[in-house]
């Protein structure tokens, strides 16, 4: 098959071209640019040398559409609002990156990333692709809206407990810390290594983007679930992301049981790992993996239960699991490409 990354400079885009570029059923990856056409892809990223020598072409939506069966959307927000409804093609299957095609609601796009909407029937197309939960929606899906990293933590490490219709509505915080490549590439003074290094900073208080996102889904499986307290931290370290999730439980729960309980509800899913009692993952045991690792413990002074949860934003947050979906709308087996070991240390 013949694959698009647009966006192919950025982090998103390099990490989709590692792992595209190792895939059996990719005979090409055509790499595209809004501002270095004609560029070596070598000439951006020096590691590739000797190992690729793709050029990047100019972002024509017509010619993108007739080079490709997918194309892979890994670009700011705002950006595939704007370009999806030009590569839409019978086709052509499309995987955004961005946040762009997540929220069904357009007022709810324009409130948060206070940014002009997708089309309303772009957005009604989108198949929100959270692997493991909506596997059947996205098999048939044309449109594919990627999670967002803090997303895909948050949403697996509550998945188990919100679907059973466990929670006690509005308890649930939900404390996360990303690695710095969460930013993308594009350099800024918040994420220079001055300002970083030796440094933990919380920001978005109350405003992060992808609260919507959560909260949409978590109503979806229980509407008894609405609001959530979710903070940010940039933490000093080049990826991972640590989702720790505090939530009260309708009813006492033993910590056996409930290890039971995501231990079942993900025996059939390889990317989530679920850790014995007493032990919590940490980001290094998911580097540059599709994996995302839970680990919880349940607390009977307070009645409330902790949940760690654990990917590598640019994995499991984005490339991976927009290569995992991609396995999955075309029939090929699901861990495609992606299963390998994390590197340690
Ligand atoms: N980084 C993460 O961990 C992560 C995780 C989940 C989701 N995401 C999402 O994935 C998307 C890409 O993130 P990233 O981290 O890869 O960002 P990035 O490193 O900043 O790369 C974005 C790329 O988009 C291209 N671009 C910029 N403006 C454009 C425009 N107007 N039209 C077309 N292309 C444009 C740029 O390439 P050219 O200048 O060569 O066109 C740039 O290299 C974002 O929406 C982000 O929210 C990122």
């Amino acid at each position: 098959m013949k694959v698009g990354i647009i966006g192919a400079t950025g982090y998103g885009g390099i990490e989709l071209y590692r792992i595209l570029s190792n895939h059996p059923n990719v005979t090409r990856c055509n790499l595209y640019t809004s501002s270095d056409e004609g560029k070596p892809y070598v000439s951006v990223y020096p590691h590739l040398h000797d190992l690729c020598s793709d050029q990047l072409h100019p972002l024509e939506p017509e010619r993108v559409k007739e080079e490709n069966e997918v194309i892979f959307l890994a670009t700011p927000s705002g950006v595939s609002a704007n370009l999806t409804p030009k590569l839409i093609d019978d086709r052509v299957k499309i995987i955004d990156l961005s946040g762009d095609l997540r929220l069904k609601e357009a007022g709810q796009y324009e409130k948060w990333y206070k940014k002009t909407p997708a089309a309303e029937h772009v957005l009604n197309d989108a198949v929100y692709g959270l692997s493991e939960i909506n596997r059947s929606k996205i098999k048939e899906a044309q449109i594919i809206a990627n999670p967002g990293c803090y997303p895909t933590a948050t949403l697996l490490g509550l998945a188990p407990i919100v679907q059973n219709q466990l929670v006690k509505p509005k308890t649930i915080i939900v404390d996360a810390k990303s690695g710095v490549s969460g930013a993308g590439r594009k350099p800024s003074i918040g994420t220079s290594f001055v300002e970083l290094q030796d440094n933990l900073k919380i920001y978005k208080v109350h405003e992060h983007q992808h609260i919507p996102e959560i909260e949409q889904q978590l109503h979806e499986w229980d509407k008894e679930v609405q609001e959530i307290t979710f903070s940010t931290h940039l933490i000093p370290m080049t990826r991972g992301i640590m989702a720790t999730i505090y939530v009260e439980l309708l009813e006492d729960w033993e910590n056996k049981r409930l290890l039971d309980l995501y231990k079942q509800f993900y025996k059939d899913k390889p990317f989530v790992r679920v850790r014995d009692e007493g032990v919590f993952p940490s980001t290094k045991d998911v580097y540059g993996s599709n994996y995302c690792d839970i680990g919880l413990k349940f607390d009977p002074r307070t009645n409330r239960l902790t949940i760690v949860s654990v990917i590598d934003n640019l994995m499991k947050g984005a490339a991976g699991q927009a290569v995992q979906n991609f396995n999955i709308m075309f029939g090929i087996e699901e861990t495609t490409a992606l299963r390998f070991i994390p590197v340690y240390p």
